[in-house]
């Protein structure tokens, strides 16, 4: 078990590469063992998802080859169905597409009910819907998800979302893509992981169009061929980084991104008084003067990322009066105020909205990370906060941040991974 010790009050200078996206990754690796032949993969984050996913690719047969740290060969040509790896598949939420990957080539799926953050119920009926749609017959039982079809295929089907979601829309969409026929998929999220993820496939020749609107259309295809594919960079982490700059009062520029898909985090840290300039593969974030409040209203993309709501309102206690931070993607994703308050954050949440009052300054706290960017918003707050701040429960922090110690080092930041000793009279491994 190890903890994040950080020394606050350091100011962040200089530049930051920006790694792969976990959630692209986390739909692009299941989306990888729908084809028979073996197949490059680039710009892969170095998280412990991606570990996770070899875990399971190894339990289930598939080969996983490294050629670098961020590049590897997957080989697929054979798949073992018989005993499917729960114990992992539990430990993340984006097992759940291995239920589309398996149902699209094999007709049959079993995968245990998804892990993931906490924040309320997540349940995943608009993708049992769209698998039933498409002649699947799904039963949930024992936190197990079994789903059989009649001919050993999924057929097209026209499916409307009830909720836009990221995840329905990816694992729908991987279900499509070797089903018998045309799939049409309507209220879909637009998410850039969601195009990336449909570029993988058709890199792979399979048919799809529409990914980023709310329409997608998928001509099913016989087979999947060999492809090699980069992962688009990730526009959280970038965001994560934006707001440690602007938090602390630095000069960082985050490299190796896509400004087009952090337009709504841009415009929203312009808001607070920071100056954001944009290239064409950096941005630079630049804070001189005083943080200004703001009102932050989470949407789907191209809305401001659920994704972002923590760390931005971590940010947010140093501002110069009360701002505003509404949740309306996620029923309950507060919970890291709690650790927030600890550290003598002034938030009062009613329901979907956090209250956030001027803290004039944080001072330095034992506290957890409560879920993965709750933990980025402990470190928001442990940079800027005067004295030492210790976060614990940082394994959810390094699912989806590479690296997170040593690049905030590299620009500044008193920050150090130390081991967690065993409480005093904890019984000793027997
Ligand atoms: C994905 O989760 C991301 N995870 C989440 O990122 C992200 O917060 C979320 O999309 C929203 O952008 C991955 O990509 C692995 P949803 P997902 O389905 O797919 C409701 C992170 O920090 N819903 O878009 O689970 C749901 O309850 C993680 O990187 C249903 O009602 O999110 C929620 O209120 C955390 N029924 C809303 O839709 C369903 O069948 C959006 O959820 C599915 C979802």
């Amino acid at each position: 078990m190890y903890k994040y010790v950080i020394n606050g009050g350091h100011v962040l200078r200089g530049s930051v590469a920006v790694s792969g996206f976990k959630n692209a990754a986390d739909g692009i690796l299941p989306a990888a063992i729908m084809c028979g032949e073996p197949l490059r993969i680039e710009n892969i984050p170095c998280i412990r998802d991606v570990l996770l996913w070899f875990d399971i690719f190894r339990e289930m047969g598939v080969s996983v080859k490294t050629l670098n740290a961020h590049a590897f060969e997957i080989d697929a040509s054979s798949v073992y169905t018989g005993n499917p790896p729960f114990e992992h598949m539990r430990n993340m939420r984006a097992s759940y597409y291995l239920l589309g990957a398996m149902l699209s080539r094999f007709g049959r799926a079993l995968v245990s009910l998804p892990g993931g953050c906490d924040f309320g119920d997540r349940p995943i009926d608009q993708h049992i819907k769209a698998f039933e749609a498409m002649g699947a017959t799904i039963e949930v039982k024992g936190g197990v998800i079994t789903a059989e079809t009649e001919d050993g295929k999924l057929h097209g089907a026209h499916i409307y979302f009830d909720v836009i979601t990221v995840g329905g829309t990816i694992n729908a969409m991987l279900g499509a893509t070797l089903a018998e026929g045309t799939t049409v998929l309507e209220n879909c999220a637009r998410e850039p992981h969601i195009v990336d993820v449909a570029n993988f496939l058709n890199s792979m020749g399979a048919d799809i169009r529409g990914a980023g609107t709310n329409v997608i259309k998928i001509r099913g295809v016989k087979k999947l061929h060999s492809c090699s594919y980069a992962i688009i960079p990730d526009q959280i982490e970038a965001g994560t980084y934006m707001v440690f700059a602007a938090a602390t009062g630095g000069d960082l520029t985050v490299t190796g991104v896509i400004p087009k898909h952090l337009e709504s985090i841009t415009v929203k840290l312009r808001e607070t008084g920071v100056t954001v300039e944009e290239f064409d593969d950096a941005v630079r974030v630049t804070r001189t003067g005083k943080l200004r409040r703001a009102n932050v209203k989470t949407q789907e993309y191209p809305g401001f990322p659920t994704d972002m709501q923590p760390q931005f309102a971590a940010m947010l206690c140093l501002a110069d009066r009360t701002s505003t931070v509404t949740e309306s993607i996620f029923d309950s994703r507060f919970k890291y105020t709690s650790e927030l308050k600890r550290m003598g954050a002034r938030i009062h949440v009613d329901g979907k909205v956090a209250t956030i009052e001027p803290a004039g300054e944080l001072t330095g706290a034992v506290v957890r990370a409560c879920d993965l960017r709750a933990g980025a918003a402990m470190i928001v707050a442990g940079l800027v906060a005067r004295g030492t701040t210790e976060i614990e429960d940082i394994v959810y922090v390094e699912r989806g941040y590479e690296d997170i110690v040593g690049k905030l080092r590299a620009v500044g930041a008193d920050i150090s991974r130390v081991k967690v000793d065993p409480p005093a009279g904890a019984l000793s491994a027997i």
